[in-house]
């Protein structure tokens, strides 16, 4: 069987000391690529700091893999990709995956909780990126991995901070897509749900058991390898799972009559049934075609 595989490659896997990052990091270096293991080794509320990356190293090195440890906090991006470049001359595959939780109720939620979260998710992975894209658009090469949310896409209870980091990521991934094309630089966005100690007191114990970060490895490290060409997807895997998520437009309607017409508060609500309604939603893939649609309506 034709085995893909990442030799010559350097991948930097950020928070690869446990959970996601780990199952990461174990599978690329299994597969030929030299790994840069980074991680803080926080606890999950990003207090403290601790080895974690040492022993993945341990493991990729005892099954023969190459890989070095990294114990910069993602905020200092540059330093990781720095670890990449001394160590092995090269950067080609960046996973953008550490993360911590800072989960309250959002009246309760201190400036200090929504602060540390957008600084290790979404300011992290833009430093960790920035750091990469220029090597990146040098060699015209380079797989990127960010990683959302199912918090971040439709929201959940007490995690205000997150889903915004998470959105906020999406949003980041789009915009680079379209940067990156022209230098063979694909972005990509994994929504991910796993076991982990991110998620061991909030997924029921069986489903726990079964939701091992291994399923979804392989969708990951497939979307960075270098026959992988699709750039700017959402991608939810769980369970051995795997699904496109996307933004979709519903038909819409006019809210007047003619050009001339005033738009008006009733008017509004006379059409909003329209407004809402789903039925054959149109599927949005680039911001021009936002703009092409509304040049059809508005000449119905
Ligand atoms: P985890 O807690 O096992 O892994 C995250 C790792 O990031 C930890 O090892 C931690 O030490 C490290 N880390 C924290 N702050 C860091 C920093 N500033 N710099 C470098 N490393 C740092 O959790 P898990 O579940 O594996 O999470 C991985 C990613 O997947 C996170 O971004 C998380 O938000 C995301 N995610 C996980 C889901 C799940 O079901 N487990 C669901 C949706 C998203």
């Amino acid at each position: 069987m034709d085995q893909l595989n990442f030799s010559g490659r350097v991948a930097v896997v950020t928070g690869a000391g446990g959970g996601l990052g780990k199952a990461y990091a174990l599978l690329l270096g299994s597969r030929g690529a030299k790994v840069v293991v980074n991680d803080l080794g926080s606890a999950r509320d990003g207090v403290g700091k601790s080895n974690f990356a040492d022993l993945v190293v341990q493991e990729i090195k005892d099954k023969g893999g190459i890989a070095v440890a990294d114990y910069n906090s993602v905020v200092e991006g540059e330093k990781i990709i720095k670890t990449a470049l001394d160590n092995f001359g090269r950067v080609d595959i960046l996973i953008n995956n550490a993360g911590i939780l800072r989960d309250k109720s959002f009246q309760k939620m201190s400036e200090q909780d929504w602060d540390l979260i957008q600084a290790v998710h979404l300011k992290g992975a833009y430093k960790t990126t920035q750091a990469a894209w220029e090597t990146f658009k040098k060699q015209k090469y380079g797989r990127i991995i960010m990683t959302s949310s199912n918090a971040g896409l439709f929201g959940n209870f007490g995690q205000a901070n997150y889903s915004a980091a998470k959105m906020g990521l999406v949003g980041l991934a789009s915009t680079l897509a379209i940067e990156g094309a022209k230098y063979n630089i694909k972005v990509n966005t994994i929504v991910p749900t796993a076991a982990s100690r991110l998620t061991e007191d909030i997924l029921p114990p069986e489903m726990f058991q079964a939701m091992k970060p291994d399923l979804i490895a392989p969708v990951v490290a497939y979307m960075v390898h270098e026959s992988f060409t699709d750039s700017g997807l959402i991608i939810d895997s769980t369970l051995g799972f795997a699904t496109k998520a996307h933004l979709v437009h519903s038909q819409g309607a006019l809210l007047r009559k003619k050009p001339s017409d005033p738009v008006t508060i009733e008017s509004v609500r006379d059409n909003w049934s329209q407004v809402v309604n789903m039925e054959n939603a149109q599927h949005i893939d680039k911001i021009a075609e936002v703009t092409v649609n509304l040049v059809e309506k508005l000449q119905v």
